[in-house]
C-alpha cells in the first residue's frame, strides 16, 4: 500500500509572518491527524527555520524547494542539503519546471542533486514533465520517461525507496489548465514501467507517484481515483489553508 502524499509547493510566496499564519491554518484543520496521509509543505527557505518548531510533532513534514549538491563551500547563494536537514526538512523537490526554464537545471544536475539529497538523508521529490509542444507533437512519454531515466542514473534500488517522482505537465502549472485525470494516469502508468525496467516491480510498485499542475479542492477526488496517482504537488492551490486541507482530505 503506498501512502498518499500531499506536498504544497509555495514556491517565492510567503513572508515568515504569512508562512506561520498559513501553517497554524493548516494545523487547525488537521488537529485529529491526517488520516493515513503524508502531508508536505515546502516553503521558501527564509521560512524554513521558523517553521520547523511550529511543526515538530505534528503530522505536517517540512520540505525544501531545491538545494545545491555539495556540503559546504564557496557557492554563493547555494544552500546545502546538511544545511536543510539541520533545519529539519525531510523532503526536498528537485528538478522543478521552473527550476529547468529559469535556472538552468539539467537531467544531469538533476540526478546530482538527487544522490547529493539522498547522501545526507532527504527524501527528493523529483519532477518530470513536458511542455505544451511536446504534447502537441506526441513527444510526451519520450520526453517524461527520458527524464526519469536521465535523472535516475546511477540511483540503486535501495535508494529509491526514499523517492517520490512528481508528474507535472508544463503547461498544466499555474493555467488552470489540469491533465485528464485519464492522461495523468496514462503518463503515472508510463512512468512505473519504467521505474519496472529499471528497479523491479516491487520497487516500482512501493515509489509514489505525485501528480501536479493546477490541481484544486474540485479534481483532486477523481486525480486521486487513478490507480496510479498516489499524490499531489501542489502550488496555487496550497497557499490557501482552507484549499489546501480540502486537497488532503480528497475522498
Ligand atoms: P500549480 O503549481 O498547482 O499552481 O499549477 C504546481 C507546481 O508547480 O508544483
Amino acid at each position: 500500500m503506498r501512502t498518499p502524499i500531499l506536498a504544497g509547493n509555495w514556491k517565492m510566496y510567503k513572508t515568515v509572518g504569512e508562512a506561520v499564519e498559513l501553517v497554524e491554518g493548516l494545523l487547525a484543520g488537521l488537529e485529529h491527524g491526517a488520516a493515513g496521509r503524508e502531508v508536505v509543505v515546502c516553503p521558501p527557505f527564509t521560512a524554513l527555520y521558523p517553521l520547523s518548531a511550529l511543526l515538530a510533532e505534528t503530522p505536517i513534514a517540512l520540505g525544501a524547494q531545491d538545494m545545491y549538491p555539495e556540503v559546504q563551500g564557496a557557492f554563493t547563494g547555494a544552500i546545502s542539503p546538511v544545511m536543510l536537514k539541520d533545519v529539519g526538512c525531510r523532503y526536498v523537490i528537485i528538478g522543478h519546471s521552473e527550476r529547468r526554464q529559469l535556472f538552468g537545471e539539467t537531467d544531469e544536475s538533476v540526478n546530482r542533486k538527487l544522490k547529493a539529497a539522498l547522501a545526507h538523508g532527504l527524501k527528493p521529490i523529483m519532477c518530470v514533465g513536458e511542455s505544451k509542444p511536446q504534447r502537441d507533437s506526441g513527444q510526451a512519454e519520450p520526453v517524461v520517461v527520458g527524464q526519469v531515466r536521465a535523472g535516475l542514473e546511477g540511483l540503486t534500488a535501495e535508494q529509491m525507496q526514499s523517492l517520490v517522482i512528481a508528474y507535472e505537465p508544463i503547461w498544466a502549472i499555474g493555467t488552470g489548465d489540469t491533465a485528464t485525470p485519464a492522461d495523468a494516469q496514462a503518463m503515472h502508468a508510463a512512468i512505473r514501467a519504467t521505474l519496472v525496467e529499471l528497479y523491479g516491480s516491487e520497487v516500482a510498485e512501493g515509489l509514489r507517484l505525485q501528480y501536479g499542475g493546477s490541481v484544486k479542492p474540485d479534481n483532486i477526488d477523481e486525480l486521486m481515483a487513478q490507480p496510479d496517482i498516489d499524490g499531489a504537488l501542489v502550488g496555487g492551490a496550497a497557499l490557501k489553508a482552507d484549499s489546501f486541507l480540502r486537497i488532503v482530505k480528497f475522498q
